[in-house]
């Protein structure tokens, strides 16, 4: 293997490709046979833009994205991607295919004892060969990169700070960093904002949002605060016991759809 290869190099050229649509086909998950928390769902994510997923605990949301780059494995359907069935892909292709898919976890996932900058770096790591990975050693045009995202979500004096000494959103910020530093052609965020104050999390969803549009990378955004995902998305996609039950523009959805989707009214 060439050192251009391992460092992803060989992969075909980003932005070009004429659709980042992502196509869910019958998805279905059963963590236990039998009882599905996925029903077979069927949704196509335009190659662009934001949407937001929301529904209750326990709906299936975070199955769903994590379906997507395979951190679950799902029990049937497919899952359409830039030419490619996910859902069948193993070993090194599924390695390749998740290296084009960022994201942002709700509790960051960061490795606390590195700093921010090494933090960030990591998302390059499916690139790097790994030895260097190993010995931690970057190409200077990552570390170049790694120094600009940082910039770009705000934290460039905090570059050397050790990600167990930073706030919760100076973590989320780096975890979005993290994920761009993968130059993905999909972005997913599971609950980004779950962990954070109500003024912190509309800063982490202008950087997710924005970031991502100057880049024109779709978004999927699982976030259970409604008012977050009208505010964000162009799209809202409501689901409730592993199914669907609206999709539309946040202007359309009304309280109606919300007793659908959470159940009761008392809430509202
Ligand atoms: N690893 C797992 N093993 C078994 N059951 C799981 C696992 N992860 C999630 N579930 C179950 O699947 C259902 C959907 O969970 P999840 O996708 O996390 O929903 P949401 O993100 O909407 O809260 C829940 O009933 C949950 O208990
Ligand atoms: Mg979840």
């Amino acid at each position: 293997m060439t050192a251009a290869v391992a460092n992803g190099h060989a992969t075909p050229a980003r932005g070009s490709s004429p659709g980042r649509s992502l196509v869910l086909r019958n998805l279905r998950k059963e963590y236990t046979p039998g009882k599905p928390v996925l029903l077979d769902v069927s949704v196509e994510f335009a190659g662009s833009g934001v949407t937001a997923i929301i529904g209750p605990s326990g709906t299936g949301k975070s199955t769903l994205i994590r379906c997507v780059n395979r951190l679950v494995e799902p029990t049937g359907g497919e899952i359409l991607f830039l030419d490619q069935d996910l859902a069948k892909l193993r070993g090194r292709d599924l390695r390749a295919a998740r290296r084009r898919i960022g994201m942002v976890f709700q509790e960051y996932n960061l490795v606390e004892r590195l700093t921010a900058i090494e933090n960030v770096l990591c998302g390059r790591l499916g690139y790097v060969a790994p030895w260097r990975a190993w010995l931690r050693k970057f190409p200077a045009g990552d570390i170049d990169k790694a120094f600009e995202l940082l910039d770009a979500v705000g934290l460039a004096d905090r570059a050397g700070h050790r990600a167990d000494a930073l706030s919760g959103g100076q973590r989320q910020r780096i975890g979005i960093a993290r994920a761009l530093m993968q130059d993905p052609d999909l972005l997913l965020a599971d609950e980004p904002t779950s962990s954070l104050d109500p003024k912190t999390s509309v800063e982490i969803m202008e950087l997710i949002t924005g970031l991502a549009a100057k880049r024109n990378i779709p978004v999927i955004v699982n976030i259970h605060n409604v008012e977050l995902a009208k505010r964000f998305a162009q799209r809202v996609v409501g689901m409730t016991g592993g199914a669907i039950v609206f999709d539309g523009p946040p202007d359309q959805l009304r309280d109606d759809h919300l007793k659908q989707i959470y159940g009761g009214e008392a809430w509202l």
